[in-house]
């Protein structure tokens, strides 16, 4: 064909190419949905996908999945660095120059049972990818692919993040402290969700997850003797009032509007039925969207133990686990919202983007980053089919991550990384140019 090709005609495919909008590839998130969608990319990441949900690990204790992140992006002659809070693979694509836009997976299982039966259930007992971040490890390697695929055009570096321990072990902070996301200027974290149907992309503006606190209570009374009670102290009775006491927070003290949890899921003490225990744990978990009602919620869990075991003198000392706990995710700038509704409706078309999207009172250890980056954003990705039957949800034994979701995030993240580089780099480029002005 390049034979029969005289100057003139290149010339003019030159100009129409030109004319048509020379684009490029990296600038078409459209383009690349339809990359990640060919079967044989499709093949690869359900099979990176189903080897670390056959071999989930908790918090900290990833190593067989950082090995197998590193692999791939050997394979794909990505560079990168490890460890970071132990398992954790910061990698980059792009100049090695700012700006830095930085992308974030999370790789820890949960430390429950499977109950699905199917070829690549989990191996190990006990331990479940219940969440989804299997999943989330094989987008972000898919996302690597397609920016590798064209790295010479990115204008800037996205830095692939792979953390450990999102499961509350707080692996975004110390991910930060290791210095992960060092001089990065923006971040989008993604999470698979499965009430949003497959296809659709979602966010909002505000607050998208709960800012979330664990508390635990050793109530400590006297034992005794069941026929004796006035020669004891009840702890167990203490604690049914505390645990009463501690439901009127949110019926009776907070906003209706403003949405707030507090729950008790732990209860332990006694062992005999006629023998008063020394002493009763309990524990529970408290929520909110905003660091006002937050702290409020936590001085008032306090005051309400204490005085409440008081009533039945008892004893109480409150522990406030984890603390500080995981802030709420709030995708506070305005700009980055319109700027994903763009990417993601140029990818999915405008009516399978969510722009006003529910938050929901689960917690997400993204949140941190924003302590560290400038600009941060937060957005879900849809895999319910009810073609296929009901969808089990996360953290449910019987949880399952539709594959078919696998290409939305892959794409997405890297259309959102490679736009921000072109829109940013012209306002660098424009800003450079006006140095010298500046100086005169
Ligand atoms: C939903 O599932 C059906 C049955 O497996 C499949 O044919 C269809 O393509 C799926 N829809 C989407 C949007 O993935």
């Amino acid at each position: 064909m390049a034979a029969c090709a005289s100057p003139l005609l290149l010339l003019l495919h030159a100009a129409l190419f030109l004319a048509a909008g020379c684009r490029a590839a990296l600038d078409d998130p459209a383009g690349l949905l339809r990359r990640a969608k060919e079967a044989e990319f499709v093949e690869w990441m359900v099979g990176v996908r189903r080897r670390i949900h056959e071999n989930p690990e908790l918090g900290y204790e990833e190593f067989a999945t950082s090995e197998l992140v590193r692999r791939e992006l050997d394979a794909m002659g990505i560079p990168y660095r490890h460890p970071f809070a132990v398992t954790g693979v910061v990698a980059t694509v792009g100049t090695g120059g700012p700006p830095f836009v930085a992308l974030r997976a999370d790789m820890d299982a949960l430390p429950m049972q499977e109950s699905v039966e199917w070829e690549h259930k989990s191996k190990v007992p006990g331990k479940m990818h219940g969440c989804g971040h299997d999943a989330h490890v094989a987008m972000q390697l898919g996302s690597a692919k397609i920016l590798q695929e064209h790295r010479d055009e990115l204008q800037g570096t996205v830095v692939l993040v792979f953390q450990p321990a999102e499961e509350g072990g707080g692996g975004a902070k110390k991910m930060i402290e290791a210095r992960a996301v060092e001089n990065v200027e923006v971040m989008f974290g993604i999470h698979i969700l499965d009430s949003l149907p497959i296809g659709v992309l979602a966010s909002r503006p505000g607050p998208v997850t709960a800012g979330c606190g664990f508390f635990e209570v050793v109530i400590s009374g006297k034992g005794g003797h069941a026929a004796l009670p006035h020669h004891t102290i009840d702890p167990i009775l203490a604690a049914s009032n505390v645990i009463l006491s501690l439901q009127q927070l949110v019926s009776r003290e907070a906003d209706p509007l403003d949405s707030q949890v507090v729950m008790v899921g732990k209860f332990q003490g006694g062992g005999a039925f006629n023998v008063i225990p020394d002493s009763v744990t309990i524990g529970g978990t408290f929520r909110s969207f905003s660091k006002e009602s937050f702290d409020r919620l936590k001085q008032r869990i306090q005051e309400v133990i204490v005085a409440q075991a008081s009533v039945q003198r008892c004893s109480a000392a409150v522990n406030f686990h984890d603390w500080p706990s995981t802030p709420p995710v709030i995708n506070d700038d305005p700009e980055l919202h319109d700027f994903f509704v763009q990417v993601a409706g140029e990818m999915v078309g405008p009516g399978n983007v969510r722009d006003k999207q529910q938050p929901v009172m689960a917690a997400e250890d993204f949140s941190r980053y924003a302590e560290a980056v400038p600009r941060t954003y937060f957005y879900l990705v849809g895999m319910l089919n009810e073609t296929r039957g009901p969808q089990a949800a996360h953290h449910n034994p019987f949880f399952t991550v539709n594959e078919d979701a696998l290409p939305y995030g892959a794409a997405m993240q890297a259309a959102l990384a490679a736009r921000y580089l072109f829109e940013h780099q012209h306002v660098n480029a424009a800003s450079k140019a006006e140095e010298p002005h500046d100086e005169l």
